[in-house]
């Protein structure tokens, strides 16, 4: 039998957690086409429940076409573009009246074509000649989406990554083709936090104020109790209460560490899960990972190293400059420690979670943070 509990991507609904507010809240956004921004931490489940969202959209509404666009890996303006047209051959089929525009547009741009070795799915290469060539070519394949009668959502995940580009223009080149499209209604999700709001909420950036925020938080603690019983039994795996407890106290509840120790559990095979056959899992969890840790002691000084362990062992840290804390952990001052700080976030190795409370700091990645504190 399959694992029940995904760690890739989106499989369909029945492996999926809840996320049902969420879902209805995005799924109101879209027919009512109000353009929308997905924010969370990494690996919370932004990715899928764009797919969540996607899968219901063509139950309940099989007239609108949906659009995956991720450009985590591009780098510039021509990679948008190749991913850009990728997603959308993908999305439209040759055999629609769309797809066969598209594809006619895309040829006329002479790409050298080549065909993903895993997927069959094609790649294009394309060589323009100036900046001005390309602006057209970007501004063709939104005018191609917005001269259509259908209503398409159209997600670009990672989308703070156009900050990454050389291209300074990118913010306004974007909204303003983006704008013209009536028909489309945008998702756009990312995780670095700082970046996304920036993008979305600046007052003097393109984008600001244009779309409606949807926020991925924790999932709530019932839900996710009930989803990880459900999973295991229905799989005929008999698990106890404080085992389930444990695990989601473990994780943090965070998706992806909550579903990776899951995953574990049920790969190892017992057919009834108690509190010391979680502990083994999280033991082998912990040490699969340990050559990765090792080497971000080679990247870090010492004293980054020493403090990624005491925010580790205050499991989260609000007030860094504390007498409490600096004097616990033999920190030093108080800039040493704002210092510390910033460079451990600019590392991505911690994570700043702010709320109307203040800034709360954790080590971003909840195994990395479990192995930290037992050192
Ligand atoms: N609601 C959910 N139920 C079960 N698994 C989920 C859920 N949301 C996400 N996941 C899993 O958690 C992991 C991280 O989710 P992902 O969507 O990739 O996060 P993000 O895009 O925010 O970084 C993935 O392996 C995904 O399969
Ligand atoms: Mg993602």
């Amino acid at each position: 039998m399959v694992n029940p509990f995904v760690i890739k991507s989106y499989e369909s609904k029945e492996f999926f957690c809840d996320r049902e507010e969420e879902l209805q809240l995005m799924l109101k956004n879209c027919i009512n086409k109000t353009d929308m921004t997905l924010i969370s931490r990494r690996r919370m489940g932004k990715t899928g429940l764009i797919f969540r969202l996607f899968d219901e959209l063509k139950s309940t509404h099989p007239e609108i076409f949906t659009v995956y666009l991720d450009i985590f890996i591009s780098r510039n303006l021509d990679d948008f573009i190749k991913l850009f047209a990728e997603a959308a051959v993908k999305a439209f089929p040759t055999k629609t009246k769309i797809g066969e525009r598209l594809m006619n547009f895309i040829k006329s741009l002479r790409p050298q074509v080549t065909y993903d070795s895993i997927t069959g799915e094609p790649q294009f290469q394309i060589v323009y000649h100036n900046d001005a060539e390309k602006e057209y070519t970007l501004r063709s394949l939104f005018e191609l989406l917005s001269s259509q009668n259908v209503h398409i959502v159209f997600a670009i995940d990672e989308f703070q990554q156009i900050r990454e580009y050389p291209e300074q223009n990118m913010e306004a080149l974007l909204r303003t083709y983006m704008q013209r499209c009536n028909n489309v209604t945008f998702i756009f999700s990312g995780s670095r936090k700082h970046l996304m709001t920036d993008i979305f909420t600046n007052a003097r950036k393109p984008f600001y104020s244009s779309t409606s925020f949807v926020s991925i938080d924790k999932i709530p603690e019932q839900s996710y109790s009930d989803f990880i019983f459900k999973q295991f039994s229905s799989h005929k795996r008999k698990i106890t209460e404080d085992a389930v407890n444990f695990i989601l106290e473990w994780t943090q509840r965070h998706t992806y560490y909550t579903q990776f120790l899951c995953h574990t559990i049920y790969a190892n095979g017992q057919k009834n899960i108690d509190l010391p056959e979680v502990k083994k899992a999280c033991g082998q969890v912990l040490s699969q990972r340990e050559p990765v840790y090792l080497q971000y002691r080679k990247m870090l000084t010492d004293k980054q190293w020493d403090y990624l362990i005491a925010v580790a062992k205050e499991g989260s840290v609000r007030q860094v400059t504390s007498a409490d804390f600096l004097k616990r952990y033999k920190i030093g001052g108080a800039s040493v420690s704002k210092r510390l700080v910033e460079s451990l976030c600019e590392k991505e190795l911690l994570n700043a979670e702010v709320s109307l409370d203040g800034i709360e700091y954790s080590v971003d990645d909840v195994f990395f943070s479990r192995w930290l504190e037992n050192l």
